[in-house]
């Protein structure tokens, strides 16, 4: 059993900087939550703090109901593994992997059987007696989780543990790590700055910025539903478009402007709109590349937007797919477009909007006011 619960957590560095401000969240036992946002924001010190290796200085810290604040990092039973995982150089990997049940004093026969079948869960089973010198990076991650998990802890940390990796690689750890979810069936806390590797791991993605918390959520959830112009623009790739628009109204429907092109919107999001009051004002459009199409491609079941007439400024070849990015008047959008989309470069293409998919967000507060 591990649930934790932080409550109004904060840090504020010697220097007076908040690193963390006001953290509110209920994790619960065997989640595999993630921490993610761009560097800086705040997801190492909010791990360090939970793993007790940084000092909380305003709220509380709660493991299955005991407040923790004050307990020393070596009584709070958690396993916590960096991104600079640090082995001992002169140790073998059966040995790295026994040292923290050594250190508890634990039966030799325990201390065996558990490096062993750890190292057989992690596949390590035929580097026992390698120095780490002589394993790949990879290898090295494996080993340094091995010894967490050999420490058999209630909480697992895990701070960017796979960024030191090569991209093939990370995909290969990012499915394992799943895997020993599963497996282990323990509380994870995950942190990254990788917002895909987020989207693939995580069950409940927490997106950070500037030290606060800005969205907890499913991957789908904030996908569809961020709750900001910062979560929307930091989640998926390639990026979300914005553009500055003014919401009208004409004929009783609610439209969106930008340049001389209008769209009209869907009568659920309209009113949601004209009821907040804000019909006449300035707001942000976002629309994602995938619900910008090119009418060319005649796709079926999508609500559309009217015509917007573009011309392609840069055309790039994904694979079964391609990026195009074009100017309309009153911004540039890009387009997830097929591979067989004959636009390059100068085209002149009209593309529409999947009406179902526009976000319309305030401009003053950055928050979401429709999805
Ligand atoms: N000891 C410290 N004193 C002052 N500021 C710090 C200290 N450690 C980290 N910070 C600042 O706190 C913020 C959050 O840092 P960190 O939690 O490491 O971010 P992240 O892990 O998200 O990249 C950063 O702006 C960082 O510069
Ligand atoms: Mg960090």
């Amino acid at each position: 059993m591990a649930e934790l619960s932080l409550e109004h957590v904060g840090k504020k560095y010697p220097n007076g900087y908040e690193g963390v401000k006001d953290f509110n969240l209920e994790i619960a036992d065997k989640e595999f939550i993630i921490f993610v946002g761009p560097s800086g924001c705040g997801k190492s010190t909010t791990l360090r703090m939970i793993a007790g290796l940084e000092d909380i200085t305003s709220g509380t810290l709660k493991i299955d109901g005991r407040v923790v604040n004050d307990v020393e990092p070596k009584d709070r039973d958690i396993a916590m593994v960096f991104q600079n995982y640090a082995l001992y150089p002169h140790m073998t990997v059966y040995d790295n992997m026994a040292f923290p049940m050594k250190l508890r004093k634990a039966d030799p026969q325990e201390i065996d059987k558990t490096v062993r079948e750890t190292a057989r869960i992690l596949d390590l089973d035929k580097l026992l007696d390698r120095k780490p010198s002589a394993l790949s990076g990879g290898q090295r991650q494996r080993v340094a989780m091995g010894r967490a998990i050999c420490r058999n802890p209630k909480v697992y940390l895990m701070d960017e543990p796979l960024s030191n990796l090569d991209a093939k690689l990370r995909v290969q750890m990012r499915a394992e790590i799943s895997k020993l979810h599963q497996r282990l069936g323990a509380t994870i806390i995950y942190v990254t700055h990788d917002q895909t590797e987020a989207m693939t791991l995580g069950t409940r993605i927490v997106v950070m910025k500037d030290g606060v918390m800005q969205q907890v959520d499913s991957p789908s959830k904030l996908y569809s539903e961020p709750c900001n112009l910062f979560v929307a623009g930091f989640i998926g790739s390639p990026q979300m478009n914005f553009i500055d628009a003014s919401v009208g109204e004409a004929a009783g429907k609610v439209t969106l402007s930008f340049g001389s092109n209008t769209i009209t919107l869907p009568e659920a999001k309209g009113k949601v709109l004209k009821d907040k009051g804000y019909v006449g004002k300035a707001v942000t459009m976002g629309i994602r590349p995938e619900d910008v199409v090119d009418s060319n491609e005649h796709p079926a079941d999508r609500n559309l937007s009217e015509q917007i007439d573009a011309t392609v400024t840069v055309y790039e070849l994904l694979g079964s797919e391609a990026m195009i990015y074009a100017d309309v008047d009153g911004g540039s959008i890009s387009s997830h477009v097929s591979s067989t989309n004959p636009a390059r470069v100068g085209s002149r293409i009209k593309i529409a909007f999947d009406l179902d998919k526009v976000h319309v967000f305030d401009k003053q507060s950055e928050l979401a006011i429709v999805h």
